[in-house]
């Protein structure tokens, strides 16, 4: 979602005639898209403004903007601590940029306004320059009502607000008449997706109304709540073939009880249930998820059930975290029990344990054919690009720029615990 944020931050300044630059000595506008889900953004956050701000006595011209979910919790703290910023725009005040910015050369009409928790959520603008050229990102819906007791999302995106199906769909048709083969559908929780319009419409109908829409080759989404993710979903993906054989469904803790503790309205039995059903009904499904080390009370059984589970899931990728206490959160009450030192041995071993896991998943692949749609140049070596497979794997493989968007069948040849290697067919 702040990835999209500041994608439309960079389209609203190239239609005021700004170009990019990878230089920041270079640049007449700095704006810093903050996160706040874990305590180190912070501290980096004022760094970076530490060092953007000394770039300003060089520079008196140079704009700096801070923008986001921490700019929404901390607008204050950061006009107190770094008041040569220029403006403080919260996440959910994302879309006032064109007037912030409008209104930079007369101060006197500054105003900050409070964010309008009902604001409808809003798409992105007709015309306006995209990042990729592959993948459209569309918002379906914004905030969160869940409330999981580590999480600040809530507090600094807001409720949840679903977008109408109309609106989205005439999105992705634009996208779709600017060639874009695959759509990315955004929201905190897209299961819980609930036409405003038409409330009978849901996010399984959705994505049906999507697969319809001509040009759309795949249809990808993110994140979904295991508590809301449905067996009419499962069925849906499975019968659709547009839609990627891939699901990110962050389980936080192999634990039921820490689950509990969590809020997360999920034991660890319901969640393998629904692990079931996707590997039963779709057995080339991708699954990947988050983990949360060191929660609260998390002892070392509770670790150890977070361990196994990764051990009966088998994901395809994992985010893992040490727990972080935020401001505002429940958990925030609660002592954080768990010494940094283990919270950092635990993340090791969780961490090495799916090494091995996706070492194997992935060695198993090698001499099978796979199509992948190419979406990128490799990081790595100029001569390689990237694509991905339906399920989300990463396949490299040697050829030139001209092949990019395309969809292409490869053969893996080599496997990392991260990557796949592979030749054209
Ligand atoms: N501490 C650590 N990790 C967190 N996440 C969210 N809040 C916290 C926190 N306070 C993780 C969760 C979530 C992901 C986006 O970030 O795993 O799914
Ligand atoms: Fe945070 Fe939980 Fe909402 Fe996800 S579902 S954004 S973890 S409160």
């Amino acid at each position: 979602m702040s990835e999209h944020d500041s994608e439309y931050m960079g389209a609203v300044l190239l239609q005021k005639g700004y170009l990019s630059t990878e230089e920041e000595s270079q640049a007449d506008i700095i704006l810093v898209n903050t996160c706040c889900v874990r305590e180190k953004v912070e501290h980096k956050i004022f760094t970076k403004l530490g060092r953007l701000t000394k770039l300003k006595r060089q520079n008196k011209k140079l704009i700096i903007g801070v923008t986001g979910c921490y700019a929404q919790l901390a607008k204050e703290e950061i006009k107190r601590r770094m008041p040569q910023v220029d403006f403080v725009l919260g996440a959910q005040e994302i879309r006032r940029l064109p007037k912030v910015m409008g209104s930079l050369r007369s101060p006197q009409k500054r105003q900050d306004k409070m964010p309008d928790e009902s604001r409808q959520v809003e798409g992105f603008p007709c015309g306006f320059r995209r990042r990729s050229s592959i993948q459209a990102m569309v918002t379906i819906m914004e905030g969160c009502n869940n409330f999981c007791a580590y999480c600040i999302v809530p507090f600094a995106r807001g409720r949840e607000r679903s977008r109408a199906s109309e609106e989205i769909l005439r999105e992705i048709k634009e996208a779709a008449a600017e060639a874009y083969k695959e759509v990315l559908l955004l929201g905190q929780n897209v299961n819980s997706y609930c036409d405003p319009s038409n409330n009978s419409i849901s996010f399984a109908d959705l994505l049906i109304k999507v697969h319809q829409i001509e040009g759309i080759e795949r249809i990808r989404y993110v994140t979904s709540h295991p508590k809301d993710f449905s067996f009419r979903l499962v069925e849906t993906i499975r019968d659709y073939p547009k839609i990627c054989r891939h699901v990110h469904l962050p389980v936080q803790s192999g634990s039921t009880r820490i689950l509990k503790l969590m809020n997360r309205k999920y034991s660890r039995d319901e969640y393998m249930e629904k692990i079931e059903w996707l590997k039963r009904e779709i057995p080339e499904i991708g699954i990947s998820t988050d983990i949360i080390v060191g929660f609260p009370e998390e002892i070392e059984d509770d670790f150890k059930q977070t361990m196994s589970l990764l051990e009966e899931v088998e994901f395809d990728g994992i985010y893992s975290f040490k727990y972080s206490p935020r401001p505002l959160t429940k958990a925030y009450q609660y002592p954080d029990t768990v010494s940094e030192e283990v919270k950092g041995s635990r993340l090791m071993e969780l961490q090495a344990l799916q090494k091995r896991i996706q070492l194997a998943k992935n060695q198993s692949l090698v001499g099978r054919v796979v199509e992948i749609l190419v979406d990128s140049v490799s990081k790595k070596d100029p001569h390689a690009l990237c694509g991905r497979t339906s399920s989300n794997r990463i396949v490299n493989f040697k050829g030139s720029p001209d092949l990019m968007g395309k969809f292409l069948r490869v053969k893996i040849i080599r496997s990392g615990p991260n990557s796949l290697f592979g030749e054209r067919v």
